[in-house]
Order: structure tokens, then C-alpha cells, then sequence
């Protein structure tokens, strides 16, 4: 979604705009640009599609400036063009705003401020915030964003400058996340800490109803009555190098092979191979609290939603609770039922998904214990639970979701075991076993990854297909979910996912050779089942590939074509399957051309509904 950028101090402010809109292209987006401030004068530059089409506009024809601010739109109110990108700005030019987020009440507000005499220029919301600090301007920029968010409903955050009070940017925020940079001698406003990176470590969060004031000097901090806040500086362990692509052509696949660090490092220092027992102090929630739980309710978006399937699986297998798992957009309207003894986990590796957020608010009304597994270290929704579990991921620049999953796995295994103990539904000796097969995990995953080239191979025969079916069962079908998600985001294939017990109430009438089948069957329970499925399949003419265990000769003979995965304990399969089907998807998305890191329409982080 939109991302925001803005940088006052000594340096150059162009070549920083435009390196942060770079660090935020992940986000997603159709449109960009920057205003920058040169002796009280503003100067705008927006482009309709990629940065490299800002830079290049820059390049032939530069801006100078001594502070401004930076954006990338991705269309909510009017069509993705020039006129669109923001910033966007007042009736004389003075005002300049650029927002994440959706006024709700902008027509009314465009109405009334149109009948005040007010132009305006584009189709979009934000437009009118322009309007309502010029309207509200008497000399200090601070106090007229303060009285302009008042006439605001919606989400928001926004970044503005005016040439009438230079020499500063005002950011506010209800809703989409704001973090403050604060450099030596130079600060910045961003949608996350991406940019930052290359800058400082210390950083300042907003919350809900705040605002930040950087100047030359300083950063300053208010409510919107304009309360001067203290706010806590926290120190970023992420580093520039992480958010690097470090030799490999695409993040994506960048990141597909962090996994095996990435499990290493979610698990470490919470599991003991002494005890076999799971430490979560850190969540910050008691045992007896957890014991309490007779439930348990899990809300997420997009791939963290099949991250929380597999959790189901493992919670219900090992701590032997109830677990719903529920997509954030859904519950958040729905009459759902809920009491004191539910533990409420909401997944997100933002921490932002404006449902998910907004359904955690709505659920912490009913007082459940809430939990989230958040990536992104004190994005909201870490924030707003009683505990958060984080996972240790690095920051995750493909778009599509791939080391943040198996990282979500691993602390969703964690949580598992963690209930188990405390609930007393697992013996020591079976807690051991099962850790010494996580400990075991990332060599695993190593190997699957050895066999890259060959799945690239493999991809390179499916190129030209347009349908794909994905199939599994037990803890196999979020994979096949999240299997058919990728290769819908990454390369364009539609792409369906069944349990395979369904097929025959109805996406069996679609097989013929046309459309493969990838079936995930590792040896588990289902596994026989899942070997009538595919027989049906055969039985039809279907192209069967299979991710099976590596010493299952008998899948040789039901199926054209096996990717071979380790071994380990059933619940722990989807560590290993995910894998090939990520890279599955991702050499044929390469091979067909697509934008693998920022599939079109698609934002990382999904900060309005
Ligand atoms: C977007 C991203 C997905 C992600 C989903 C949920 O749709 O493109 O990759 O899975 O949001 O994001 P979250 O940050 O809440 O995990």
C-alpha cells in the first residue's frame, strides 16, 4: 500500500526521496513522487508507474531542495495517473500532503470546501486534507494539521509541508503505521523502517491520534490537541545488508533461501534440548493464563491465514484445544461468539492488515486473551494484543510472502508445544522428540533447496499452462493453499486449492490434460486417501506432479512426475513441502517475465480494507 517519505537535515533531499520510495516499492504501487522545498519554493515531480520512471524524469530534468517529501500511491479513490500521484496540494500551491490511508468522509468534505471556494485538481481523498490546512493556516503548520484531522474520518497517515511556515514536516496518524527516523542532525518520516535502515537505528513509533513535528533541530511529538507526548526511542536490530538482494536476481527467491536461517533463528534461545521444554517468557502472558484457554480463535489475511491453518493442525494435534481459524475480513462482520476463556492469535507479518487490526479491536471489546505473531517488531497489531510472539524473519521485501511463513510455522509449532505443557497433554519425552525435529528442520529445508536447479527445470515445462490444481489433506491442504496462492500472485496461472477428499464433489470435472495437478503427499495419515485421489486423477488423464517424502518409492508409480522433500514427523511436513512449491512458482513467474518481487495490484502490506 501507499508509502511515505520524508527527510529534513544537511544532505541532499532528492537522491534520499527517491532511495526510501525504493525501499518502499515492496509495499506495492502505480504511481509516485516527491516534493521538495528550495528557498520557500515547492517543486513537485510525480509519475505515473515505477520509481525508475521518477528517477528518470529527475534525471533529465532535476529538482533541488533542502527538505520534501516522498510517496508511492496505490489507487483507492481515483484511477492510478499523474493527476492522481500525490503529493498532492492546496489552492495556492503552498500546502503540500502526502497520505496512506482512506478518508471515508471526503465527499462531504470536498462539498462543503468546494462551496468555501476551493478548486480542486484530482479525483482523489487526499486532495481535501490539502484544502482543510489551507483553510485552517494562521501562521503555524503544526496547529493547522491539528485542526484539519478533526474534520477527518477514516484512516490516515500523512506527511505535510507548507512554504508559509518552512523548514518542517508535520506527520499524523490514525490508522496506517508512521515511524520517525532520528538521525544525527537529520530526521525522517516513513511508512516503515525499511528506508531508515541505511540511516539510523532509533526510531519513534506513532500511535493512533499523534502527530510528529521534525525540524532541522529536532523531532517533536503531540497529541491532536497538541499535548507535547514523550515518546520511547527504540533501537532497530535490523540492519541495511538485511533488506539487500545480495547476489540472487529477485528478493523472492532471496528470501526462499533465508528459510532454513529463519527457522534457526525464530527457535532460538525458546526451545531446550535438556528438558525438552518450550520457553515463551517473552510473550509476556503468565501460564495460568494460557491454562485458562479452552479455545482458541485465529485471525489472519492472505498467506498468514494458511500459516494459521497449519497452526490449527498443530494445536489441535499436540495441546488438544479447539482452534477456529478465521479470515480477518470476514469475522471483523460477523456475529462471531466469543468468551473470556478464548485465546485470540492474530497472525500478521506487518502488524498492520487494516482487518486484521480492525478485527482485534473489535474482539479485545469481548476481553479474550489476544496474542499476536508479528514479524514486524512493534507494528500495531504487536502493540494492541496482551502478548506477541515474534517471528525472526528479517525484513521480507517480496511481495509474496515466503520466509515470514515458514518463520509464522515455527512459532505457531512453538505455541503449540507451549500450550501442550502447560495443559499437560504432552510427556517429556514426546516434547523431546519433537524439538530435536525442529532442530533438525532448516538441514532439511538445506537440501530441498539444493534441488533448486532441478525445479527450475521442472517449472520450465509448465510455463505456458494456464489453470493448476493444488491438492492435499490433513495439515497438506493449507500448503496446497498456500502452494496455489503463490503461483496466482507470482505468475499470473489461476490456481485452485482442494482438500483432496473434494475433488470429487466437483473440481474433478476440470481435469484433462490441460490442467496438472500438484498433489502434496507426504506419509502421514491421509496418505493412503490421498493415493485414491490421485488414482481418480490418473483415471481421468490428469498430469499428476507430487511433492512426496524422498523415500517413498510407491508415489513413483501413481504419478508423472515426484519432488522429493525429507522425511520428518507428520504435523512438521509443511516446513518441507511449502518449499519446492515456492520455488515451483517462482521459476515460472521468472520465466514468463513477471514482476516476481511486486506482482501487479498486489501491496506487502495492506493498510485499508
Ligand atoms: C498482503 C500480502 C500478503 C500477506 C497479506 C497479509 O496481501 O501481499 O503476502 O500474506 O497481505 O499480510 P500480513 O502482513 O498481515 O501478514
Amino acid at each position: 500500500m501507499c508509502g511515505i517519505i520524508g527527510y529534513i537535515g544537511p544532505k541532499s533531499v532528492v537522491p534520499i526521496l527517491v532511495e526510501g520510495l525504493k525501499r518502499l516499492e515492496y509495499r506495492g504501487y502505480d504511481s509516485a513522487g516527491v516534493a521538495v522545498v528550495d528557498e520557500n519554493q515547492i517543486n513537485i515531480r510525480r509519475v505515473h508507474g515505477k520509481i525508475a520512471a521518477l528517477e528518470k524524469s529527475l534525471e533529465e530534468s532535476p529538482l533541488d531542495g533542502i527538505y520534501g517529501v516522498g510517496h508511492t500511491r496505490w489507487a483507492t479513490h481515483g484511477r492510478p495517473c499523474e493527476e492522481n500521484a500525490h503529493p498532492h496540494q492546496d489552492c495556492t500551491g503552498s500546502v503540500v500532503v502526502v497520505h496512506n490511508g482512506i478518508i471515508e468522509n471526503y465527499l462531504a468534505l470536498k462539498k462543503k470546501l468546494k462551496k468555501e471556494g476551493h478548486t480542486f485538481r484530482t479525483e482523489t481523498d487526499t486532495e481535501i486534507i490539502a484544502h482543510l490546512v489551507e483553510k485552517y493556516f494562521k501562521g503555524s503548520l503544526e496547529e493547522a494539521v491539528q485542526r484539519a484531522v478533526q474534520d477527518l474520518d477514516g484512516a490516515y497517515a500523512v506527511a505535510v509541508i507548507s512554504s508559509k511556515d518552512p523548514e518542517k514536516i508535520v506527520a499524523a496518524k490514525v490508522g496506517p503505521p508512521i515511524v520517525v527516523g532520528l538521525g544525527k542532525k537529520e530526521f525522517f518520516i516513513s511508512s516503515d523502517i525499511n528506508p531508515l535502515l541505511s540511516y539510523t537505528q532509533k526510531v519513534v513509533f506513532l500511535e493512533d491520534g499523534e502527530m510528529a513535528v521534525i525540524e532541522p533541530t529536532g523531532a517533536n511529538f503531540f497529541d491532536f490537541k497538541g499535548k507535547v507526548l514523550e515518546k520511547k526511542v527504540h533501537h532497530l536490530s535490523w540492519s541495511r545488508l538485511m533488506a539487500e538482494k545480495s547476489g540472487f536476481k529477485h528478493f523472492m527467491l532471496k528470501e526462499i533461501f533465508e528459510q532454513p536461517q529463519v527457522v534457526r533463528d525464530t527457535l532460538k534461545g525458546r526451545v531446550f534440548l535438556d528438558s525438552g521444554k518450550i520457553c515463551l517468557d517473552e510473550i509476556g502472558v503468565s501460564p495460568e493464563l494460557f491454562k485458562k484457554t479452552e479455545r482458541v480463535v485465529i485471525i489472519a489475511c492472505g498467506t498468514s491465514y494458511h500459516a494459521g491453518l497449519v497452526g490449527k493442525y498443530l494445536i489441535e494435534a499436540m495441546a488438544q484445544i479447539p482452534v477456529d481459524i478465521e479470515f480477518a475480513s470476514e469475522y471483523r462482520y460477523r456475529d462471531f461468539i466469543l468468551d473470556k476463556k478464548a485465546l485470540v492469535i492474530v497472525i500478521s507479518q506487518s502488524g498492520e492488515t487494516a482487518d486484521s487490526l480492525a478485527a482485534l479491536r473489535i474482539i479485545k471489546e469481548m476481553k479474550p486473551l489476544t496474542l499476536s505473531i508479528c514479524n514486524a517488531v512493534n507494528s500495531s497489531i504487536a502493540r494492541e494484543t496482551d502478548g506477541v510472539l515474534y517471528t525472526h524473519a528479517g525484513p521480507e521485501i517480496g511481495v509474496a510472502a515466503t520466509k515470514t511463513y515458514s518463520a509464522q510455522i515455527v512459532a505457531l509449532a512453538l505455541l503449540a508445544m507451549h500450550l501442550a505443557q502447560i495443559k499437560g497433554r504432552i510427556d517429556e519425552k514426546a516434547s523431546l522428540a519433537l524439538i530435536e525435529e525442529l532442530g533438525r528442520i532448516p538441514h532439511k529445508m538445506e537440501k530441498i533447496l539444493n534441488q533448486a536447479k532441478s525445479i527450475e527445470d521442472l517449472a520450465s515445462k509448465f510455463v505456458s499452462f494456464s489453470h493448476f490444481l493444488y491438492l492435499g489433506r490433513g495439515v497438506s491442504f493449507p500448503v496446497a493453499l498456500e502452494g496455489a496462492l503463490k503461483l496466482k500472485e507470482i505468475s499470473y496461472i489461476h490456481a485452485e486449492a482442494y482438500p483432496g477428499g473434494e475433488m470429487k464433489h466437483g473440481p474433478i470435472a476440470l481435469i484433462e490434460e490441460n490442467m496438472p495437478t500438484m498433489a502434496i503427499v507426504p506419509r502421514d495419515r491421509v496418505y493412503a486417501k490421498m493415493l485414491s485421489n490421485i488414482s481418480e486423477i490418473k483415471a481421468r488423464i490428469g498430469y499428476i506432479l507430487a511433492v512426496a517424502s524422498e523415500d517413498d518409492k510407491e508415489i513413483e508409480e501413481r504419478v508423472d512426475k515426484v519432488i522429493p522433500v525429507p522425511s520428518t514427523e507428520p504435523l512438521f511436513t509443511p516446513f518441507l513441502t511449502t518449499l519446492p512449491l515456492q520455488l515451483f512458482a517462482y521459476y515460472i513467474g521468472a520465466m514468463r517475465g513477471a514482476d516476481v518481487d511486486q506482482p501487479r495490484n498486489l501491496a506487502k502490506s495492506v493498510t485499508v480494507e
